[in-house]
């Protein structure tokens, strides 16, 4: 699976991204090392605080599904702004796949950006109790 067609994955659920409070629809898709793909929209609620982004949307489904291992994730919108991965998400993916290949696209793919996690969020909260 390149990443052009992971990309188009993730366009493909944008008409089922729940964003009527900020009306910036959001997809993502998240290749498993084992090759299958789960995909997430975000879905925002009254309360704002408890919107769920794309991206935890798509890992969700992949660790119920007893995938824990990644490669590649796209993040698409279709507005000109990229959809930068927040810092929350970045940090719950870190914590399944350090070496991450992230894909940003806006509302066309011409532009898209390409990041390890690493760059993302470069200092990840990592629980070491016996320091
Ligand atoms: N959002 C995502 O789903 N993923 C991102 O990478 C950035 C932001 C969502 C959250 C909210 O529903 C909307 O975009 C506007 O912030």
């Amino acid at each position: 699976m390149d990443s052009s067609e992971l990309v188009r994955l993730a366009r493909e659920v944008l008409p089922f991204a729940y964003a009527p409070y900020s009306g910036y629809r959001v997809g993502a898709a998240l290749l498993c090392v084992d090759g299958r793909v789960f995909r997430g929209v975000n879905i925002e609620n009254s309360s704002l605080g408890l919107s769920i982004c794309a991206e935890r949307g798509a890992l969700a489904a992949a660790v119920a599904a007893g995938c824990r291992s990644f490669s590649l994730l796209a993040v698409v919108s279709e507005k000109k702004s990229k959809p930068y991965p927040c810092g929350a998400c970045c940090q719950v993916l870190q914590e399944f796949s350090r070496d991450l290949l992230v894909i940003v696209a806006a509302e066309t793919d011409d532009d898209a950006d390409n990041f390890t996690l690493g760059e993302l969020l470069p200092h990840a909260f990592r629980f070491k109790p016996e320091m």
